[in-house]
């Protein structure tokens, strides 16, 4: 939309949160909250965003990348309306209506803002502000209507006597302003009140001073006037906008066996007719397809799983990519920079680190693979290990198409074994194998005929055997 633009007050630290990260910084769902006001802008379709930062900045510099934003710096935190001037400052000419956001509150929705502005320009108000009806207004700045059913003022918490605290309908601390009146406005603020701050809130003062008149909207639905104050307030958050996540999954098709005990992540999308066990916990920007079945306990981060894979029970994924029809678990273990290709299984208690594992091969017991490259259709045995590590470099493992790894072998890397060659069972493997050849690699098997008769009676006695007869002729 053009001609409109966002402020975004993050500049406070949050003290009722009791951490040194700035409150807008922590994580809901796997973004930080500014991050969710920025998103509900930007698909309210405001472009322009500023966003006023103060503590720990820093932290939040990524979420201000992330949108194109800009920053106004707001260096000593005397309040919302101090914070305002300083974000309008940074607008640019062409910003004629200014929608101001609170940093902290994440449950806001695209429609609200929408409906916020359509509700000024309506009325041709120079402001209009979201209110929320709440069962416990606690801390939250109260809405006194006037007889026409305006704003005829906020009063803060702190300022607020008995009679007022007992309202229920609160401040957002959202608003739509005519840019113009911000401008007017703002350098009138005082501070003379309870937290000697310049409160944005009171700007309602100065449009009646004006003989005009403030716009109350209420939202949609009364969570998303929320704000974050404390640790308890950021789980509450979490859980609304994960219900959220997890209806918008299943009206598109992905079944969840039991949404309450289900952890998805903002940033993740799954496909049709995929199926989600209970306990499963999907992180970051992984990516699911269709007809996908993830079993209890998985937990998959930063990873695409392609069409029809399947996930046994609690296998873990990191940073990986995983084909077609691949089957991994139970207890799989795939870390950052695996790929796994189409058909491949990988079972119980595997771990893969950094590994392409080709189109149908198998590694189904016992294993560690890191650093390898494995071509088609190898069959690795259960308690194969690639000793990539020694001590200081990393080193790599590669097996041909084909290769018949047996159980218990040691890949001593850097090694290669060429395509259909075979490695015999408990063999520790050195030297590169050629291709089709047999490589085996260990003590060659001694058998003493009645050794434990002569010299071990007493196991022969405690598992209830008694001893052979002696041969004749013995050697
Ligand atoms: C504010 C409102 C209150 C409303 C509530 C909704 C005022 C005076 N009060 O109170 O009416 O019900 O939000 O959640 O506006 N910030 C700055 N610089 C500052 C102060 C604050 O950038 O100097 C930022 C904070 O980082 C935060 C937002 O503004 O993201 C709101 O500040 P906060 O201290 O949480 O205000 P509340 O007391 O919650
Ligand atoms: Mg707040």
């Amino acid at each position: 939309m053009k001609g409109i633009s966002a402020i975004l007050l993050a500049a406070g630290q949050g003290k009722r949160m009791k951490s040194s990260l700035p409150k807008v910084a922590h994580l809901v769902l796997g973004k930080p909250v500014v991050w969710h006001v920025a998103q509900a802008a930007r698909a309210a379709g405001i472009r322009e965003m500023v966003f006023v930062l103060g503590y720990g900045r820093d932290k939040i510099l990524p979420v201000v990348e992330a949108f194109g934003g800009k920053v106004a710096i707001q260096e000593s935190q005397f309040g919302t309306g101090d914070a305002a001037r300083c974000g309008l400052a940074e607008l640019s000419a062409g910003a004629k209506e200014v929608v101001v956001l609170c940093g902290d509150a994440p449950l806001l929705r695209p429609a609200t803002i929408r409906a916020l502005l359509a509700a000024r320009r309506r009325q041709e108000a120079p402001a209009s502000v979201l209110t929320g009806v709440l069962d416990d207004p606690t801390g939250y700045g109260r809405i006194v209507r006037g007889d026409d059913g305006s704003v005829a003022r906020i009063v803060e918490e702190k300022d607020a006597n008995a009679v007022l605290r007992k309202v229920r309908e609160v401040n957002s601390g959202t608003y739509a302003f005519d840019r113009v009146f911000l401008e007017r406005g703002l350098p009138r603020l005082s501070d003379v009140n309870a937290q000697r701050e310049y409160y944005l809130t009171d700007l309602v003062l100065e449009a009646l001073a004006e003989g005009k008149r403030v716009v109350p909207l209420a939202a949609g639905e009364p969570d998303e006037v929320r704000g974050i104050n404390s640790r308890r307030e950021l789980a509450d958050a979490t859980r609304i906008l994960l219900e959220r996540k997890l209806d918008e999954l299943m009206a598109s098709g992905v079944t969840l066996v039991d949404p309450r005990r289900t952890y998805i992540e903002t940033g993740v999308s799954v496909g049709q007719d995929t199926v989600i066990d209970p306990g499963v916990t999907l992180l970051g920007a992984t990516r699911v397809g269709r007809g996908v079945r993830i079993q209890t306990g998985c937990v998959v981060d930063g990873s695409v799983l392609s069409d029809g894979v399947e996930m046994k029970p609690y296998t873990v994924i990191a940073r990986s990519t995983v084909r077609k029809g691949a089957i991994l678990g139970p207890f799989s273990h795939l870390r950052p920079e695996t790929a796994i290709g189409e058909g491949v299984h990988i079972g119980n208690f595997v771990e893969v680190k950094k590994s392409r594992i080709g189109k149908g091969s198998k590694a189904n017991h016992l294993s560690y693979l890191g650093d390898a490259t494995i071509g088609k259709k190898v069959n690795v045995g259960a308690g194969t290990i690639t000793c990539n590590y020694d001590g200081i470099h990393k080193h790599p493992t590669v097996l041909g198409d084909g290769v018949f790894v047996g159980s218990d072998t040691m890949l001593v890397a850097p090694v290669t074994v060429g395509k259909g060659a075979l490695i015999g069972a408990g063999s520790t493997i050195t030297r590169n194998v050629p291709s089709y050849a047999l490589a085996l690699c260990r003590a060659e098997q001694k058998n003493i005929e009645g050794w434990v008769a002569r010299k071990r009676p007493e196991l022969l006695k405690k598992a209830g055997l008694s001893a052979p007869a002696a041969k004749k002729g013995k050697k």
